[in-house]
């Protein structure tokens, strides 16, 4: 049985690099990005460069439920297993945006569209050897306030809502660790580092000049990519499901805001807001 992993936003970024160190380890791909016009020739540059091997793509913007549901039941159709899941697009904007669906654009994005992903692709997942869920977070979690996932400020502050949605991500993980006890599926969460990728560049004056400055200072794609698809394959992530994981290495997490109790609440409400 050939192993295959789905990668969120894989068309560019730490997703891409993470596409193609797994390629090079002998997985299949399924890439499920939001838009064709950058999937289709991303696709096609894996293809390339891995011609023997299997790349599938998926047009999904995680901040519609009604994408994520249809992408789901599409992979459903096709694959008949999925040993890793690795839920890496991430998102900020400028500007406070509304889904369709009423939630903050950054927090639907990065934390309920990987909900419902999760919970719609786990019985695949059972049916690998070992299955594992990835949820790419970042050091701005300790930003987070578990408080505001359930009563969002009404002033909108663009990094604290990131800080939130990242939070979500391990908080996530933690609850994916305890409801998975007893199968063969662990969950892990990661900070990549902080890397020269495209994250921000939709940001505007200050931010954006400031990501400008730090560039030369930021760690490549390959390096970002490392911890990801280290918990993708390596057998010494074994057993450490529910963790936190920068360099490769677990990480011990601020412990006020990422606890059992949070996270079984924030599984509560993200069934609630994805119906
Ligand atoms: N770069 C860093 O320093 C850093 C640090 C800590 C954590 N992270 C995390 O690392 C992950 C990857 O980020 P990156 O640095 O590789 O950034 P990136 O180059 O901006 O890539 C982000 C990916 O997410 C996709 N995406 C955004 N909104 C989406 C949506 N609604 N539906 C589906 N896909 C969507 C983007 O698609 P489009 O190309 O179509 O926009 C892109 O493929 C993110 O979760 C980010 O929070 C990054």
């Amino acid at each position: 049985m050939n192993k295959i992993a789905l990668i969120t936003g894989a068309n560019t970024g730490i997703g891409f690099e993470t596409a193609k160190g797994l390629l090079a380890q002998g997985f299949d791909i399924i890439m499920v990005c939001r838009s064709a016009g950058k999937g289709e020739p991303a696709k096609k540059k894996l293809l390339f460069k891995f011609p023997e091997r299997k790349v599938d793509f998926y047009r999904c913007d995680l901040a519609n439920f009604d994408h994520v549901r249809k992408t789901i039941e599409l992979i459903k159709g096709k694959f008949d297993h999925l040993d890793v899941l690795v839920n890496n697009a991430g998102y900020v904007t400028e500007k406070v945006e509304i889904t369709k669906e009423g939630h903050e654009k950054t927090f639907q994005t990065c934390h309920l569209g990987h909900f419902l992903l999760t919970m719609g692709l786990i019985d695949l997942l059972k049916k690998s050897e070992q299955g594992r869920i990835i949820n790419v977070s970042s050091m701005a979690y300790k930003m987070g306030k578990f408080e505001r996932l359930l009563k969002p400020s009404k002033k909108y502050n663009k990094w604290q809502v990131y800080g939130d949605a990242k939070l979500a991500n391990i908080i996530f993980t933690i609850g994916l660790a305890e409801k998975l006890q007893g199968t063969d599926i662990e969950a892990y969460s990661l900070h990549p580092g902080v890397v020269k990728s495209g994250f921000g560049h939709n940001l505007k004056g200050f931010t954006r000049g400031l990501i400008s400055l730090f560039s030369p200072f930021m760690i490549s794609l390959e390096k970002g990519a490392e911890t990801s698809i280290f918990l993708a394959t390596s057998p010494k992530a074994k057993g450490k499901s529910g963790q936190y994981f920068v360099k490769s290495v677990p990480e011990q997490l601020n412990g006020k805001e990422t606890t059992i109790e949070n996270a079984q609440l924030l599984w509560t409400k993200s069934k609630e807001w994805t119906d």
